[in-house]
Protein backbone atom coordinates (compact mmCIF):
# COMPACT_ATOMS: atom_id res chain seq x y z
CA UNK A 1 0.00 0.00 0.00
CA UNK A 2 1.17 3.40 -0.81
CA UNK A 3 2.29 5.51 2.41
CA UNK A 4 0.49 8.75 0.69
CA UNK A 5 -2.76 7.00 0.70
CA UNK A 6 -2.32 5.70 4.46
CA UNK A 7 -0.96 9.08 5.42
CA UNK A 8 -3.94 10.56 3.98
CA UNK A 9 -6.25 8.64 5.51
CA UNK A 10 -5.27 9.30 8.89
CA UNK A 11 -5.13 13.27 8.13
CA UNK A 12 -8.47 13.25 6.90
CA UNK A 13 -9.74 11.33 10.34
CA UNK A 14 -7.61 13.71 12.22
CA UNK A 15 -8.84 16.70 10.31
CA UNK A 16 -9.96 20.03 11.75
CA UNK A 17 -12.63 20.17 15.06
CA UNK A 18 -13.44 16.40 14.30
CA UNK A 19 -13.19 12.97 16.01
CA UNK A 20 -13.55 9.42 15.43
CA UNK A 21 -16.91 7.11 16.96
CA UNK A 22 -16.39 4.19 18.45
CA UNK A 23 -19.73 2.30 17.79
CA UNK A 24 -17.73 -1.12 17.53
CA UNK A 25 -19.57 -2.58 20.77
CA UNK A 26 -19.11 -6.55 20.46
CA UNK A 27 -22.65 -8.68 19.62
CA UNK A 28 -21.99 -9.56 24.03
CA UNK A 29 -21.08 -5.91 25.08
CA UNK A 30 -23.83 -4.35 22.76
CA UNK A 31 -26.39 -6.76 24.26
CA UNK A 32 -24.99 -6.18 27.88
CA UNK A 33 -26.06 -2.25 27.37
CA UNK A 34 -29.08 -3.16 26.03
CA UNK A 35 -30.17 -5.59 28.71
CA UNK A 36 -28.99 -3.10 31.30
CA UNK A 37 -32.24 -0.66 29.75
CA UNK A 38 -34.44 -3.60 29.01
CA UNK A 39 -33.65 -3.24 25.49
CA UNK A 40 -34.67 -6.54 23.75
CA UNK A 41 -31.12 -7.97 22.92
CA UNK A 42 -31.69 -9.29 19.20
CA UNK A 43 -29.64 -8.66 16.05
CA UNK A 44 -32.51 -6.47 14.60
CA UNK A 45 -32.82 -3.91 17.86
CA UNK A 46 -28.72 -3.96 17.73
CA UNK A 47 -29.30 -3.26 13.62
CA UNK A 48 -31.62 -0.47 14.41
CA UNK A 49 -29.61 1.06 17.51
CA UNK A 50 -26.54 1.44 14.67
CA UNK A 51 -29.71 2.52 11.89
CA UNK A 52 -30.44 5.69 14.49
CA UNK A 53 -26.66 6.27 14.91
CA UNK A 54 -25.33 6.07 11.18
CA UNK A 55 -28.65 8.65 10.35
CA UNK A 56 -27.97 10.97 13.10
CA UNK A 57 -28.64 14.35 11.14
CA UNK A 58 -25.66 16.25 11.61
CA UNK A 59 -23.19 13.80 12.90
CA UNK A 60 -20.39 14.08 9.58
CA UNK A 61 -20.31 17.64 11.13
CA UNK A 62 -18.39 16.47 14.09
CA UNK A 63 -17.33 13.17 13.26
CA UNK A 64 -14.55 11.97 10.91
CA UNK A 65 -14.68 8.21 11.05
CA UNK A 66 -16.47 5.57 12.63
CA UNK A 67 -15.49 2.20 14.07
CA UNK A 68 -17.99 -0.85 13.20
CA UNK A 69 -17.94 -4.28 14.67
CA UNK A 70 -18.32 -7.20 12.08
CA UNK A 71 -21.71 -7.24 12.10
CA UNK A 72 -22.90 -4.32 11.68
CA UNK A 73 -20.41 -3.73 8.64
CA UNK A 74 -22.32 -5.73 6.58
CA UNK A 75 -25.83 -4.23 8.40
CA UNK A 76 -27.82 -1.71 6.59
CA UNK A 77 -31.20 0.86 7.06
CA UNK A 78 -34.46 -0.50 7.12
CA UNK A 79 -34.48 0.54 3.11
CA UNK A 80 -31.43 -1.92 2.38
CA UNK A 81 -28.94 1.01 2.07
CA UNK A 82 -25.78 -0.56 3.62
CA UNK A 83 -24.07 1.21 7.03
CA UNK A 84 -21.10 2.22 5.08
CA UNK A 85 -22.87 3.69 1.94
CA UNK A 86 -24.88 6.33 4.73
CA UNK A 87 -21.23 7.04 6.24
CA UNK A 88 -19.57 7.80 3.37
CA UNK A 89 -22.15 9.87 2.08
CA UNK A 90 -22.09 11.93 5.21
CA UNK A 91 -18.30 12.52 4.88
CA UNK A 92 -17.83 9.69 7.83
CA UNK A 93 -14.78 7.27 6.74
CA UNK A 94 -15.94 3.72 8.02
CA UNK A 95 -13.73 1.97 10.04
CA UNK A 96 -13.76 -2.14 11.67
CA UNK A 97 -12.46 -3.44 15.10
CA UNK A 98 -10.63 -6.45 14.05
CA UNK A 99 -9.29 -8.37 17.74
CA UNK A 100 -10.83 -11.02 18.30
CA UNK A 101 -11.37 -9.74 22.03
CA UNK A 102 -8.88 -9.58 25.73
CA UNK A 103 -8.81 -13.14 26.92
CA UNK A 104 -7.46 -14.52 30.45
CA UNK A 105 -3.41 -14.47 29.80
CA UNK A 106 -2.49 -18.25 31.24
CA UNK A 107 0.02 -18.23 34.15
CA UNK A 108 -0.47 -14.00 34.71
CA UNK A 109 -4.00 -14.18 37.19
CA UNK A 110 -5.88 -11.02 36.63
CA UNK A 111 -4.16 -10.01 33.31
CA UNK A 112 -5.07 -10.21 29.52
CA UNK A 113 -4.33 -10.70 25.83
CA UNK A 114 -5.57 -10.02 23.30
CA UNK A 115 -6.44 -12.49 20.66
CA UNK A 116 -7.29 -12.07 16.87
CA UNK A 117 -3.98 -12.49 15.03
CA UNK A 118 -5.00 -15.85 13.22
CA UNK A 119 -5.90 -15.39 9.63
CA UNK A 120 -5.93 -11.04 9.77
CA UNK A 121 -4.70 -10.29 5.81
CA UNK A 122 -7.22 -12.33 4.87
CA UNK A 123 -9.87 -10.95 6.71
CA UNK A 124 -8.63 -7.20 6.42
CA UNK A 125 -8.77 -7.88 2.73
CA UNK A 126 -11.94 -8.39 3.47
CA UNK A 127 -12.67 -5.63 5.08
CA UNK A 128 -11.20 -3.36 3.00
CA UNK A 129 -13.73 -4.14 0.11
CA UNK A 130 -16.48 -4.05 2.36
CA UNK A 131 -14.99 -0.42 2.54
CA UNK A 132 -13.40 0.28 5.91
CA UNK A 133 -10.13 2.24 5.31
CA UNK A 134 -8.84 2.12 9.24
CA UNK A 135 -8.72 -0.27 12.04
CA UNK A 136 -9.07 -0.91 16.01
CA UNK A 137 -7.20 -3.72 18.38
CA UNK A 138 -7.44 -2.63 22.08
CA UNK A 139 -5.34 -4.28 24.16
CA UNK A 140 -6.52 -4.41 28.09
CA UNK A 141 -3.84 -3.98 30.68
CA UNK A 142 -5.11 -3.71 34.52
CA UNK A 143 -3.30 -2.30 37.42
CA UNK A 144 -3.07 -4.12 40.86
CA UNK A 145 -0.96 -5.18 43.17
CA UNK A 146 2.24 -6.83 41.15
CA UNK A 147 0.77 -6.11 38.03
CA UNK A 148 0.66 -5.55 35.29
CA UNK A 149 3.95 -7.82 34.57
CA UNK A 150 6.67 -7.11 32.09
CA UNK A 151 5.56 -10.79 30.26
CA UNK A 152 2.36 -8.83 29.86
CA UNK A 153 2.79 -5.14 28.55
CA UNK A 154 5.04 -6.90 25.98
CA UNK A 155 3.22 -9.56 24.74
CA UNK A 156 0.42 -7.10 24.32
CA UNK A 157 2.80 -4.92 22.76
CA UNK A 158 3.86 -6.90 20.02
CA UNK A 159 0.60 -8.25 19.59
CA UNK A 160 -0.66 -4.44 18.97
CA UNK A 161 2.89 -4.42 16.29
CA UNK A 162 1.91 -7.44 14.54
CA UNK A 163 -1.47 -6.18 13.95
CA UNK A 164 -0.60 -2.91 13.12
CA UNK A 165 2.01 -4.31 10.21
CA UNK A 166 -0.84 -5.97 8.87
CA UNK A 167 -3.29 -3.53 9.00
CA UNK A 168 -0.52 -1.25 7.10
CA UNK A 169 0.01 -4.08 4.42
CA UNK A 170 -3.61 -4.30 3.46
CA UNK A 171 -4.30 -0.43 3.16
CA UNK A 172 -6.03 0.30 6.30
CA UNK A 173 -4.56 2.98 8.62
CA UNK A 174 -4.34 0.86 12.24
CA UNK A 175 -5.73 2.49 15.66
CA UNK A 176 -3.48 1.21 17.84
CA UNK A 177 -4.93 0.92 21.66
CA UNK A 178 -3.78 -0.06 24.92
CA UNK A 179 -5.91 0.53 27.55
CA UNK A 180 -5.10 0.96 30.78
CA UNK A 181 -8.03 0.19 32.44
CA UNK A 182 -9.82 2.49 35.23
CA UNK A 183 -10.58 -0.64 37.36
CA UNK A 184 -8.91 -0.33 40.60
CA UNK A 185 -7.93 2.15 43.79
CA UNK A 186 -4.86 3.10 42.37
CA UNK A 187 -3.89 6.33 42.15
CA UNK A 188 -2.82 9.09 39.46
CA UNK A 189 0.75 8.80 39.91
CA UNK A 190 0.36 4.92 39.49
CA UNK A 191 -1.90 5.42 36.80
CA UNK A 192 0.93 7.68 34.92
CA UNK A 193 3.66 5.03 35.74
CA UNK A 194 1.94 2.18 34.00
CA UNK A 195 0.42 4.21 31.13
CA UNK A 196 4.03 5.41 30.86
CA UNK A 197 5.52 1.90 30.58
CA UNK A 198 3.23 1.31 28.49
CA UNK A 199 3.32 3.27 25.82
CA UNK A 200 7.19 2.86 25.78
CA UNK A 201 6.75 -1.07 25.22
CA UNK A 202 3.94 -0.10 22.56
CA UNK A 203 5.89 2.34 20.63
CA UNK A 204 9.83 -0.08 20.80
CA UNK A 205 7.17 -2.56 19.78
CA UNK A 206 5.98 -0.76 16.45
CA UNK A 207 9.75 0.73 15.89
CA UNK A 208 11.06 -3.17 15.73
CA UNK A 209 7.90 -4.25 13.57
CA UNK A 210 8.76 -1.90 11.19
CA UNK A 211 5.22 0.11 11.27
CA UNK A 212 5.26 3.39 9.61
CA UNK A 213 4.39 5.65 12.51
CA UNK A 214 3.09 8.42 10.22
CA UNK A 215 0.51 6.14 9.18
CA UNK A 216 -1.29 5.05 12.79
CA UNK A 217 -2.88 6.60 15.16
CA UNK A 218 -3.10 5.95 18.63
CA UNK A 219 -5.94 5.66 21.06
CA UNK A 220 -5.32 5.51 24.63
CA UNK A 221 -6.63 5.86 28.11
CA UNK A 222 -6.41 9.46 30.04
CA UNK A 223 -4.17 8.86 32.91
CA UNK A 224 -6.68 8.91 35.64
CA UNK A 225 -7.23 7.21 39.65
CA UNK A 226 -8.80 4.04 39.82
CA UNK A 227 -12.39 4.09 40.29
CA UNK A 228 -12.22 3.30 43.72
CA UNK A 229 -9.52 5.41 44.63
CA UNK A 230 -10.38 8.20 46.77
CA UNK A 231 -8.19 10.24 44.82
CA UNK A 232 -10.35 13.37 42.91
CA UNK A 233 -7.62 15.13 40.93
CA UNK A 234 -9.38 18.58 38.64
CA UNK A 235 -9.29 18.51 35.00
CA UNK A 236 -5.67 20.68 35.32
CA UNK A 237 -3.99 17.82 37.03
CA UNK A 238 -5.44 15.16 34.95
CA UNK A 239 -4.48 17.36 31.72
CA UNK A 240 -0.91 17.53 32.99
CA UNK A 241 -0.57 14.09 34.22
CA UNK A 242 -1.92 12.79 30.47
CA UNK A 243 -0.09 15.11 28.53
CA UNK A 244 3.58 14.80 30.13
CA UNK A 245 3.24 11.07 29.69
CA UNK A 246 2.36 11.47 25.70
CA UNK A 247 5.53 14.30 25.99
CA UNK A 248 7.56 11.66 27.18
CA UNK A 249 6.56 8.72 24.93
CA UNK A 250 4.83 9.25 21.60
CA UNK A 251 6.93 10.47 18.74
CA UNK A 252 6.46 13.66 17.11
CA UNK A 253 5.14 11.71 13.94
CA UNK A 254 2.34 9.98 14.93
CA UNK A 255 -0.48 12.19 13.57
CA UNK A 256 -2.85 11.87 15.84
CA UNK A 257 -4.01 10.67 19.50
CA UNK A 258 -7.19 9.76 19.65
CA UNK A 259 -9.26 8.60 23.66
CA UNK A 260 -10.90 6.46 24.34
CA UNK A 261 -13.74 7.71 27.22
CA UNK A 262 -12.94 4.36 29.82
CA UNK A 263 -16.13 4.75 31.97
CA UNK A 264 -15.57 8.16 32.35
CA UNK A 265 -18.65 10.60 32.27
CA UNK A 266 -19.86 12.26 29.23
CA UNK A 267 -19.17 15.86 30.72
CA UNK A 268 -16.08 15.03 32.32
CA UNK A 269 -14.39 12.95 29.23
CA UNK A 270 -15.52 16.17 27.64
CA UNK A 271 -14.20 18.84 29.78
CA UNK A 272 -10.70 17.01 30.58
CA UNK A 273 -10.01 17.00 26.84
CA UNK A 274 -10.76 20.32 26.74
CA UNK A 275 -8.49 21.19 29.68
CA UNK A 276 -5.94 19.35 27.39
CA UNK A 277 -6.14 21.75 24.91
CA UNK A 278 -6.13 25.09 26.51
CA UNK A 279 -3.05 24.07 28.93
CA UNK A 280 -0.99 22.71 26.63
CA UNK A 281 -2.37 23.31 23.47
CA UNK A 282 0.85 25.02 22.30
CA UNK A 283 2.92 22.35 22.63
CA UNK A 284 1.67 19.51 21.37
CA UNK A 285 3.20 18.10 18.41
CA UNK A 286 0.02 15.62 17.37
CA UNK A 287 -3.66 16.26 17.15
CA UNK A 288 -4.89 15.05 19.99
CA UNK A 289 -8.99 14.27 19.65
CA UNK A 290 -11.79 11.49 20.87
CA UNK A 291 -12.84 8.49 19.85
CA UNK A 292 -15.28 8.09 22.31
CA UNK A 293 -18.11 4.88 23.15
CA UNK A 294 -19.39 5.21 26.15
CA UNK A 295 -18.77 8.90 26.56
CA UNK A 296 -20.61 9.79 23.35
CA UNK A 297 -23.53 6.99 22.90
CA UNK A 298 -24.65 6.37 26.37
CA UNK A 299 -27.43 9.13 26.69
CA UNK A 300 -28.53 8.28 23.42
CA UNK A 301 -29.02 4.81 24.39
CA UNK A 302 -30.68 5.80 27.68
CA UNK A 303 -33.10 7.88 25.57
CA UNK A 304 -34.04 5.27 22.77
CA UNK A 305 -34.79 2.45 25.30
CA UNK A 306 -34.84 0.73 22.15
CA UNK A 307 -38.69 2.63 20.88
CA UNK A 308 -38.96 4.31 17.45
CA UNK A 309 -40.32 7.05 18.94
CA UNK A 310 -37.68 8.21 20.73
CA UNK A 311 -35.38 7.99 17.82
CA UNK A 312 -35.61 11.85 17.03
CA UNK A 313 -34.21 12.37 20.86
CA UNK A 314 -31.50 9.96 20.89
CA UNK A 315 -30.16 11.39 17.79
CA UNK A 316 -30.40 14.72 19.25
CA UNK A 317 -28.15 13.53 22.37
CA UNK A 318 -25.92 11.61 20.05
CA UNK A 319 -25.16 15.00 17.78
CA UNK A 320 -24.94 17.21 20.98
CA UNK A 321 -22.21 14.65 22.64
CA UNK A 322 -20.36 14.53 19.26
CA UNK A 323 -20.83 18.81 18.85
CA UNK A 324 -19.33 19.03 23.09
CA UNK A 325 -16.74 16.69 22.14
CA UNK A 326 -15.55 18.85 18.60
CA UNK A 327 -15.52 21.65 20.68
CA UNK A 328 -13.30 20.69 23.36
CA UNK A 329 -10.66 19.49 20.72
CA UNK A 330 -10.73 23.26 19.70
CA UNK A 331 -10.58 24.40 23.51
CA UNK A 332 -13.97 25.80 22.88
CA UNK A 333 -15.78 23.38 25.16
CA UNK A 334 -17.62 25.22 28.64
CA UNK A 335 -20.15 23.46 30.72
CA UNK A 336 -22.76 25.97 29.29
CA UNK A 337 -23.03 23.73 26.05
CA UNK A 338 -24.59 21.26 28.65
CA UNK A 339 -27.67 23.33 29.57
CA UNK A 340 -28.96 24.03 26.14
P1 LIG B 1 -15.13 3.75 25.56
O1 LIG B 1 -15.04 5.16 25.05
O2 LIG B 1 -16.51 3.38 26.01
O3 LIG B 1 -14.06 3.43 26.55
O4 LIG B 1 -14.86 2.80 24.33
C1 LIG B 1 -13.83 3.10 23.47
C2 LIG B 1 -13.42 1.89 22.74
O5 LIG B 1 -13.39 1.87 21.55
C3 LIG B 1 -13.03 0.71 23.52
O6 LIG B 1 -12.33 -0.16 22.69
Amino acid sequence: METSTLKSIAYQLMQGSKGLLAMDESTATCNKRFAELGIPQTEEYRRKYRDLIVNAPGLGDYISGAILFDETIKQSTADGTLFVDILKRNGIIPGIKVDEGAIPMLGFPGEKITEGLDGLGERLKAYYNLGARFAKWRAVITIGTEIPSTACIKANAYTLARYAMFCQEAGLVPIVEPEVVMDGRHSLARCAEVTTEVLHAVFNALYQHRVDMECMILKPNMVLPGEGSAEKPGADEIAEATIKCFLRTVPATVPGIAFLSGGQSPQLASERLNRMHTQFGEVMPWVLTFSFSRAVQQPALELWQGKDENIVAAQKALVHRAACNSAAKMGQYSSEMETV
